[in-house]
């Protein structure tokens, strides 16, 4: 489709016309396009996550609980959204479904990405949008619920489709390669480092993440082959309390301390540590995730008397233009000594306290983004302390 304008050129001697084109251009990226408006499967009665817990109730407790069903009420997402640099399309993955949008967007004019061509979307649903990403953002396709084995007891419409419910899934939000502006840079890799990693062909997203049991999935139904909805992950929560499910991709090894060291003695201590768990970088997927290492020698009074601090995560520049300045994230498989060296020139006793921490964001961010002093940032996952005494 173009529409064109008319513009008179004043300083044009032939007098004639020009038509300065104005081109709807058509949404290219898979991100930039929502999952068509879904009619209500048959047998149900609303798309709604808290319908489908009705009956599946456990998925439900265990899925409240997850990032995903804060994607959307998310206080830095909603933050974020409002900024004028925010283009439309932020929302496709945090509310994939067209009916949780109020828009339906029908392309960009000349292919601007802050000039979409919008329409008021008839099956927009308020309260669906609240549910970030909810059991039918993942189930329900052709106005059908996607199951993996298609069963015939279920009261709603199902079928079965183990491609669409695959690791595909997951990587359709979880991998995003893009320049959208000079400022503005789209870059989660989770499934592309997955693809370059040992656990390959192994392992998956779902293998990981969606671990399996067996359970009765509607009360009453008996047992089949299940898998928890927790999406564990980082476990940093989206909210003070949110009892978010954690995993661990790091495994620690710790060197041991002597309890006595000599005067002058080169206190030579090392940290090891491994990415054994995850099928990815840790830490992946948003560039603003670090971990921080922290050593602290303490004497008998409680002083800090030395201190190293070591930081795994990328460092991004945002202006004037969207560029990574360094990347030490942690492949799959990947082991790393961190040290801390002190010469015990002082004799009496000393505390080496080592902390390792799990970080959503820095305290900057936070404050820029008036996230609020509630808002966690971080998680302790690695604690210990070593007492020993210098003679
Ligand atoms: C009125 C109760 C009820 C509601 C509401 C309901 N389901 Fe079900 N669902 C069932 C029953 C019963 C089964 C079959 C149980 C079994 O196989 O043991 C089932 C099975 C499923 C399966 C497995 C299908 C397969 O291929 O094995 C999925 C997935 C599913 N439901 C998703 C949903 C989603 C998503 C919603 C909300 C949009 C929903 N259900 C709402 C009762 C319900
Ligand atoms: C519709 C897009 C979409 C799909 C499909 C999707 N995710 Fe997510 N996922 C997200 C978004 C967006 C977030 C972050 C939400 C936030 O932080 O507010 C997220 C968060 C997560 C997290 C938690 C990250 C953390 O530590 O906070 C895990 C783990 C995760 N997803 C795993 C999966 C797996 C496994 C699948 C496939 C079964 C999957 N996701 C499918 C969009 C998606
Ligand atoms: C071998 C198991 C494994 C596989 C395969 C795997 N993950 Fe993970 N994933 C983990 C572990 C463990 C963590 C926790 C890392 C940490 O924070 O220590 C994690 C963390 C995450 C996070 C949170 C972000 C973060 O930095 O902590 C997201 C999002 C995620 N995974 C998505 C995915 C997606 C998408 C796939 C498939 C492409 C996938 N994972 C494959 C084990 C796995
Ligand atoms: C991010 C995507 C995603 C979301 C969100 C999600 N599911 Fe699932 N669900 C899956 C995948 C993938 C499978 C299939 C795993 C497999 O192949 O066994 C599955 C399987 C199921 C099954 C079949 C039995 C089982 O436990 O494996 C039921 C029932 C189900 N989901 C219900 C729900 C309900 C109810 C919600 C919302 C409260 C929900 N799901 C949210 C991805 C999702
Ligand atoms: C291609 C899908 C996709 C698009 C488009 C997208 N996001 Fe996300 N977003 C994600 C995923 C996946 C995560 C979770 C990353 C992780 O935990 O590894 C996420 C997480 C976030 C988070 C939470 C970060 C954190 O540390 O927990 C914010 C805020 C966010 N996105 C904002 C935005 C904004 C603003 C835009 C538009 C510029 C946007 N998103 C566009 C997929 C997307």
């Amino acid at each position: 489709m173009v529409i064109m304008t008319t513009s008179f050129f004043s300083c044009n001697n032939s007098k004639s016309e020009q038509y300065v084109e104005k081109k709807i251009t058509p949404l290219t990226n898979h991100w930039e396009v929502a999952i068509p408006n879904q009619e209500i499967p048959k047998g149900l009665s609303s798309l709604s996550a808290v319908q489908c817990g009705a009956c599946h109730q456990q998925h439900y407790q265990e899925w409240k609980l997850s990032t995903h069903a804060n994607a959307w009420t998310d206080l830095q997402f909603q933050a974020e959204l409002k900024k004028e640099s925010s283009p439309f399309m932020c929302i496709n993955c945090h509310i994939p479904l067209q009916n949780q949008q109020e828009y339906i967007i029908k392309g960009l004019i000349n292919g601007d990405i802050y000039q979409p061509v919008k329409e008021k979307n008839p099956h927009f649903d308020k309260d669906l949008q609240q549910e970030g990403i909810n059991c039918s953002s993942c189930h329900v396709r052709n106005n059908v619920v996607i199951g993996p084995t298609g069963t015939k007891k279920a009261p709603h419409k199902t079928v079965k489709d183990t491609k669409h419910l695959s690791e595909q899934l997951c990587i359709s939000c979880h991998n995003a390669v893009a320049i959208i502006t000079p400022t503005l840079a789209c870059t989660f890799q989770t499934g592309d480092e997955w693809k370059a990693g040992p656990f390959y062909g192994k392992k998956n997203c779902i293998s990981c993440h969606m671990e399996e049991t067996n359970r009765e999935i509607v009360a009453g139904y008996g047992e089949r082959k299940s898998r928890f909805h927790y999406f564990a992950g980082s476990g940093i929560p989206k909210r003070k309390g949110l009892e978010t499910k954690m995993l661990n991709g790091l495994e620690f090894y710790p060197q041991k301390v002597k309890a006595n060291y000599k005067q002058n003695e080169v206190f030579n201590y090392t940290l090891k540590l491994k990415n054994e768990n995850a099928g990815h970088k840790v830490p992946t997927g948003d560039p603003e995730r670090f971990f921080i290492i922290q050593f602290e020698l303490k004497d008998a009074q409680g002083e800090v008397i030395a201190a190293n601090k070591y930081r795994i995560g990328e460092v991004w520049e945002w202006y004037p233009e969207a560029k990574k300045l360094s990347d030490n994230n942690i492949n799959p498989g990947e082991e790393r000594a961190f040290n801390f060296i002190n010469e015990l020139k002082v004799k009496g006793k000393y505390i080496l306290t080592i902390k390792v921490t799990k970080h959503r964001m820095s305290e900057e961010t936070a404050k820029y983004n008036k996230l609020g002093s509630d808002y966690p940032l971080f998680i302790s996952i690695f604690e210990k302390e070593y007492k020993f005494s210098v003679n």
